[in-house]
C-alpha cells in the first residue's frame, strides 16, 4: 500500500487542538510514529499518514542548488510533504542580513547543517567568519572554504570584534556616501559570523560571556541593515544559558530559528518564550526512526538497526512551524579517514569570498593574517593603558567589551562623565550606580569599574 492519507481535523472555534503524538499513533495503530505527521494550529490540524517514513532519505540533487536564490534564500532540506525548506540569509527588499539560530542536543545534526549552510554561503559569495568551539572537530571541511576560521574562544572573540568593527565602518562609509541601505555585492559582500557550539561561549561562567553577548546583540540589532549577519548553533538546556535571555529571546523571535532534536527543558523554554503559537505542539523527535515493539524474554533480541534521525527538526520561524523537516542527507555514509570528499563537493572548488578591501584596515591584522587563539585576541583587542590601571593586562574575563582602536561614536577621548551623561539622557526614571555601570559598559567603549562610575557621578553632582 503506497497511499498517503491526509486528515483535516477541526475543533469548535475557540478550542485549541492539543495532542500527544505517541498516543495518537497508538490509537491509529501506527507502530512507526515517523510515518505520522501532525501539524496543529489553533483549532485546526492536519494529520498525514505515510506508507513509510517520508524523511528517511532527503537528498540534495546537485550542490550547485545550494546557492542563494533571488529572494536571498538557501535550500537546506525538505518538509515531510516534500516541500522545500528554505532559510533566508538576505532580504533583497530591505537589503538586510539575517540572524540564524540552530538548536539541538548533541548528535542532532547541528554541525552537519552548519556545513550545508557554510557551503551555501560560499556558493553565494558571502564572506564568512566561522568559529568552532569544539576545536575544529565540528566541521573540518570548513577550513579553507570560509574566509576566516578559528577554533578557540579567543579566536571567536576576535571574529566578533572584527565583524563589529566592519559593521561600524560600513555605517560610516554608507552614511558618507548618502546610502540608506545595504545592497548585496554593490560593492560589499554579505558578511556572516557563524559560531558552532556557541553555548560554550555564552554559558554562565564562560570567560567572555558578557563581551560576546554585547557583540552578538549589537551585530544582531545593527548589522542587519549593513549586510552583517550572525548565525549561532548551540546546544542549550535553557535560553538564558545563552548569554542572557533577553537578548536571545528578542533575536529568536525575529530571526530564522531551526530546532533539531531537543530536550524537554529546551522545549518548555521555547514555549514559555512565546516562540511557538498557542496550541502549536511539536512532535518530539526520537533518536531513531522506525517501529519499536515489546520483546518477550522468550524471543531472541534483534539488533537495533533502525536509522538515526539526525538533521530532523522544525523550522519554527517559518510559515509551517509544526511541519517536520529534515536537512539534506550529506557526506559519505561510512566515516572516512581525513576530510569527507562528499562534504568537500558541497563547498565546490575555488576560494571563498573575502571581506571588502576597504574594511581591511579596520579589520586589522587578526583578520588579514587569519589569526586564531591568543594571537588573534591580542591583535584584535589592542591593549591600552587603562583608566583602571589595567596596564597592558589581557582582557580575559572582563565584564564588558573593549573595542580596539576606538570608533567614531566611542572615541577614546570621551570621559567617563560624558558616557554617564549619554546613558542618563536616554533613560526617564532613576537609575542606580550598578545599572549605570552596566549601561556604560554596554556602549562599546573602554570598560569601566564601579568606582569610576561613582567618582564620575560625584564630580557631575
Ligand atoms: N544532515 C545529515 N546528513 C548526514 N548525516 C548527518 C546529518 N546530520 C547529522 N549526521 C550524522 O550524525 C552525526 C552527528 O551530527 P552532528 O552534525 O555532528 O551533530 P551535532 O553537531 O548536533 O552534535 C554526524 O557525524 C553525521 O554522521
Ligand atoms: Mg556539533
Amino acid at each position: 500500500m503506497n497511499r498517503i492519507y491526509e486528515l483535516t481535523v477541526e475543533a469548535p472555534p475557540g478550542d485549541i487542538i492539543t495532542y500527544d503524538p505517541v498516543r495518537l499513533a497508538d490509537a491509529m495503530r501506527i507502530d512507526d510514529p515517523s510515518r505520522l505527521a501532525i501539524e496543529a494550529m489553533g483549532s485546526r490540524a492536519l494529520v498525514t499518514v505515510y506508507p513509510s517514513d517520508p524523511l528517511a532519505d532527503v537528498r540534495l540533487p546537485d550542490p550547485e542548488l545550494l546557492a542563494m536564490d533571488e529572494q536571498g534564500r538557501i535550500w537546506i532540506g525538505r518538509y515531510h510533504n516534500g516541500r522545500k525548506v528554505y532559510v533566508q540569509l538576505y532580504d533583497p527588499a530591505s537589503g538586510s542580513a539575517q540572524r540564524l539560530l540552530v538548536f539541538g542536543t548533541t548528535g542532532a545534526g547541528k554541525s552537519t547543517l552548519a556545513q550545508i549552510i557554510l557551503a551555501a554561503m560560499k556558493r553565494s559569495g558571502i564572506a564568512t567568519f566561522y568559529g568552532d568551539l569544539k576545536e575544529g572537530q565540528s566541521a573540518p571541511e570548513a577550513r579553507g572554504n570560509v574566509d576566516w576560521s578559528v577554533y578557540s574562544q579567543e579566536g571567536v572573540m576576535a571574529q566578533l570584534h572584527t565583524a563589529w568593527c566592519v559593521m561600524k565602518d560600513r555605517a560610516a562609509r554608507y552614511a558618507a556616501a548618502g546610502r540608506s541601505k545595504f545592497l548585496r555585492d554593490r560593492p560589499d559582500p554579505l558578511l556572516y559570523t557563524v559560531i558552532d557550539e556557541a553555548n560554550r561561549l555564552l554559558e554562565k561562567g564562560a570567560p567572555y560571556r558578557d563581551e560576546a553577548t554585547f557583540y552578538i546583540k549589537d551585530i544582531g540589532r545593527t548589522g542587519r541593515s549593513l549586510g552583517v549577519g550572525i548565525a549561532l548553533l548551540a546546544q542549550a538546556g535553557h535560553l538564558d544559558e545563552l548569554g542572557g535571555s533577553d537578548t536571545m529571546r528578542a533575536m529568536l523571535k525575529e530571526g530564522e530559528v531551526l530546532l533539531l532534536r531537543w530536550t524537554s527543558s529546551m522545549m518548555q523554554q521555547l514555549v514559555a518564550d512565546g516562540l511557538l503559537p498557542p496550541g502549536q505542539k511539536l512532535a518530539p523527535i526520537p533518536k531513531r526512526a522506525g517501529a519499536t515493539r515489546l520483546i518477550s524474554q522468550f524471543e531472541t533480541e534483534a539488533d537495533d538497526d533502525r536509522p538515526g534521525t539526525q538533521g530532523t527538526g522544525y523550522r519554527i520561524s517559518g510559515p509551517y512551524p509544526g511541519a517536520k523537516m529534515r536537512a539534506f542527507n550529506v557526506g559519505t555514509p561510512v566515516p572516512t579517514e581525513g576530510l569527507d570528499p562528499e562534504i568537500l563537493t558541497l563547498y565546490g572548488d575555488g576560494p571563498p569570498a573575502a571581506l571588502e578591501k576597504a574594511a581591511w584596515p579596520v579589520a586589522g591584522r587578526a583578520y588579514v593574517d587569519k589569526l586564531d587563539s591568543d594571537a588573534a585576541y591580542a591583535a584584535a583587542f589592542t591593549p591600552k593603558d587603562g583608566e583602571e590601571g589595567r596596564g597592558g593586562d589581557r582582557a580575559r574575563g572582563r565584564t564588558s567589551p573593549a573595542p580596539a582602536g576606538g570608533t567614531p561614536q566611542h572615541s577614546p577621548q570621551r570621559t567617563i562623565a560624558d558616557r554617564v551623561m549619554a546613558v542618563l539622557e536616554t533613560v526617564d526614571g532613576p537609575m542606580d550606580a550598578h545599572a549605570l555601570l552596566e549601561a556604560v559598559n554596554a556602549d562599546g567603549g573602554r570598560p569601566v569599574k564601579l568606582g569610576s562610575i561613582r567618582n564620575a557621578l560625584s564630580d557631575l553632582r
